[in-house]
């Protein structure tokens, strides 16, 4: 191989490179968890895998965050995550946020309440996955998405 021919081989690799970081550098989702949370964890790898950028900060109390962000008690689930001025309230799965964050509803956020089975994170090997809703809260409430596990019904 000739030195043109690794210099242009080299350009085409910086280029997809680049390519591959601006996918990542959207809006930086920051995810406050309890440090012992391994579905947390779970959540954050999706995101990642998901091509999301991912801050993640691991508190004694969640509780705190999610009073002072409002967060329902109805909708309560693990971790609470913001983007862009949203409340993400537990398993979201990342279609339901990408889709959010393209249309910006007038919301304070979107949660799956409590931890389903399959949701991303929340996979248990040989357990079927459930059905849940994803919900958009505040100021209204309506069913935004639903899901089987990984899966979005439509
Ligand atoms: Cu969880
Ligand atoms: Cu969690």
């Amino acid at each position: 191989m000739n030195r043109r021919r690794v210099m242009i081989g080299m350009s085409a690799f910086v280029s997809l490179a680049s390519v591959r970081l601006s996918r990542a550098a959207g809006p930086t989702i920051v995810v406050t968890k309890d440090p012992n949370c391994g579905c947390c964890n779970g959540w954050v790898d999706h995101l990642r895998e998901s091509a999301f950028a991912v801050e993640v900060r691991d508190v004694g109390d969640v509780n705190r965050i999610k009073a002072r962000l409002g967060v329902p008690d109805d909708l309560v689930s693990c971790h609470t995550a913001e983007v862009m001025g949203y409340v993400i309230e537990g398993h979201v799965p990342a279609p339901a946020l990408r889709r959010l964050l393209m249309e910006r509803p007038n919301a304070r956020g979107l949660a799956v309440p409590g931890m389903p089975v399959g949701s991303p994170g929340m996979e248990i090997p040989g357990t079927p996955p459930d059905e849940y809703d994803v919900i958009l809260f505040g100021p209204n409430r309506r069913v935004y998405a639903r899901f089987r596990g990984a899966t979005e019904l439509k």
